[in-house]
């Protein structure tokens, strides 16, 4: 557990006794870990893998983060008194999760406030990061919406290459249209476009960022 973000400021000692209350569970990919509306008794960390959280209709998903190993998610339904999940957990790959009871997680808080806090900054910046998509969504155009939403997703899922920042996510167009509240059509000839300009190159459904200040000044002019 040692090298999550969640666990870093324990003691060895604080490790060794935690470590037995998580419990390891194999998703294997396009599975629900949970649905928006259920109730929530378990806090997930991901061991491995990637889940995204997502809210849907009946016309479309809207997908609110896409999460990675080190990432945790379902906190809210647990700490939140009588709430139900907010949004639902898939997995895009096979994913393993570490999972912790509502009982045990608690006292996991009470008992270190780091852990506490660690929790807490996440949440928050959470919040920020959902502000700046609702600010987005609301003020700018499909061609930025999209070219934010690549840059967001390195922050996370970005790797350094020689040729440029690639997004380590198997991503469909459907999927991006999910996340920037367009439709797939759109962002085919939005891609399509950024290719031409040779801004981006898809390999194997995933994205390379081939010039990241050009692409960082697209955004800023727009
Ligand atoms: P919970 O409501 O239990 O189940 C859905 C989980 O998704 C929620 O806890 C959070 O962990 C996570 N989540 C909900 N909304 C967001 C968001 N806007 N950004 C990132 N994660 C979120």
């Amino acid at each position: 557990l040692r090298h999550f973000p969640f666990f870093q400021d324990l003691e060895d000692e604080d490790l060794a006794k935690l470590a037995p209350l998580f419990l390891t569970r194999t998703y294997e990919k396009g599975t629900n870990i949970f649905r928006e509306g259920e109730a929530g008794e378990e806090l997930y960390i991901i061991k491995s893998g990637v889940v995204k959280i997502y809210r849907d209709d009946e016309i479309r998903d809207i997908i609110l983060a896409i999460f990675r190993d080190g990432d945790f998610f379902g906190e809210m339904a647990v700490l939140e008194n009588e709430q139900v999940r907010s949004a639902s957990a898939k997995t895009m790959e096979k994913t393993v999760v570490y999972y912790l009871n509502r009982r045990d997680f608690v006292a996991l808080l009470e008992q270190n406030p780091k852990i506490s806090w660690r929790i807490l900054e996440t949440a928050l910046d959470r919040l920020r990061k959902a502000n700046e998509l609702i600010t987005d969504l609301t003020l700018l155009d499909v061609r930025t919406r999209i070219i934010k939403m690549m840059l967001r997703l390195t922050e996370k899922h970005g790797v350094n290459q020689k040729a440029g920042i690639l997004i380590d996510l198997k991503l469909t167009h459907q999927q991006i249209a999910d996340m920037t509240g367009t439709v797939r059509e759109t962002v085919t000839k939005v891609l399509l476009d950024l290719q031409n300009q040779d801004f981006i190159q898809i390999k194997k459904k995933k994205i390379l960022i081939c010039n990241l200040a050009e692409i960082e000044r697209l955004v800023e002019t727009s």
